[in-house]
């Protein structure tokens, strides 16, 4: 059922971003441009530093899946594409694996054919101290993302639908593992309060994962005999509203959720975020086009971000949050109504 599930995913999100239409918030989002504002290629860095991990790149591959055996195949394509570019990547959810050790290898792959990368484990919030553990094992993971996905469970058929022991079980979590443990949406984004919460419970940093790419609330509808769930397609916040929102974090924020180009990268940084990811955009290049063409991707998007650096004149990619920007359209009257200035 669950290796299914996995299969469904991705066949579904794929039909998604094939067909993607409507608006990205990201395009209510420009840079100022000042004209003498540029500096020299060779002083830009890409490097990013936040609560003890430091990434050669703020862009990494984030969290899809493993479970079946052709997301195992996917695996180890992504896997590769990311010890090709130098990019983190995170495993899908691991909890098929904590339910059924079987199906271990389509998500070891991450390890096994990326030895030296940054590599994330991932599960859900109602996962045993234990079974993180063992899901951090299995990977020898440098980071764990716990994901919080009440738009989704609710939608799916063999969801959740309890989900109050979540913030204790996330604070469990955080207290016992000896990695950092960032706490992610899946595509409907997290509020000012819900960052507030995460660090009350100890979580190293958020990523705030918004609307505008995936919608898998949509996905899971899909599944559904009768799409009677249609009316929560598009529920949640932007990824770059979120970014807006959460400016007074104590805590790291990341950023996906509708990242499609190196502009969107710098948008996101430039609002805040230490470190950007996407998922069903280099699922979609890694299925069309295969491995070389998402490593030609993620080195084309590196190479693109540096060379926008150099013309904002941002030495690193913290630098990006003091460029002047424009705020637009919906997301400017999100910020009225949210009393953000
Ligand atoms: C996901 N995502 C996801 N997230 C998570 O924490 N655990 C998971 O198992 C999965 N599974 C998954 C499967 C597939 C096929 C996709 C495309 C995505 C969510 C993902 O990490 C991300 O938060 C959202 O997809 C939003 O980013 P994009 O896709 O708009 O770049």
């Amino acid at each position: 059922m669950s290796g299914q599930r996995k299969d469904d995913h991705v066949r579904l999100a794929m039909e998604q971003h094939r067909a993607r239409s409507g608006i990205n918030q990201f395009d209510e989002v420009s840079f100022v441009h000042h004209a003498l504002a540029g500096i020299d290629r060779p002083d830009v860095s890409l490097a990013t530093a936040f609560a003890g991990i430091h990434w050669p790149v703020p862009l990494y591959i984030n969290a899809m899946t493993g479970g079946s055996v052709k997301t195992g195949e996917i695996n180890r394509n992504l896997a590769t594409a990311a010890r090709e570019a130098g990019v983190p990547i995170a495993s899908g959810s691991m909890n098929a694996y904590l339910k059924d050790p079987s199906c271990a290898d389509t998500f070891r792959v991450l390890r096994t054919h990326n030895p030296r990368g940054f590599v994330m484990a991932n599960i859900n919030a109602t996962t045993t101290v234990d079974g993180a553990q063992r899901a951090i094992d299995l990977l020898q993971a440098d980071a764990l993302q716990i994901h919080i996905n009440t738009a989704q469970e609710t939608p799916m058929p063999e969801g959740d639908r309890s989900f109050a022991s979540w913030g204790p079980q996330i604070h469990k979590i955080a207290a016992a593992v000896d990695i950092p443990v960032i706490v992610k949406e899946v595509g409907n984004g997290l509020s000012r309060q819900s960052v507030h919460t995460l660090a009350a419970l100890g979580v190293t940093a958020a990523d705030v994962s918004g609307r505008g790419g995936t919608d898998f609330a949509r996905i899971e509808n899909g599944r559904r005999e009768h799409a009677d769930y249609a009316f929560l397609t598009g529920w949640g916040q932007s990824t770059a509203a979120c970014l807006l929102d959460a400016q007074d974090a104590t805590i790291p924020l990341l950023a996906s959720g509708g990242v499609r180009t190196p502009l969107d990268v710098a948008r996101a940084l430039a609002l805040g975020a230490v470190a950007v990811g996407s998922s069903g955009g280099f699922l979609r290049t890694l299925t069309d086009g295969g491995v070389g063409a998402l490593v030609t991707q993620l080195t084309t998007w590196l190479d693109q971000l540096a060379a926008l650096q150099t013309m904002l004149g941002a030495p690193t990619p913290a630098d990006l949050t003091r460029c002047d920007l424009l705020i637009h359209g919906q997301l400017r009257e999100f910020c009225t109504d949210r009393g953000i200035d």
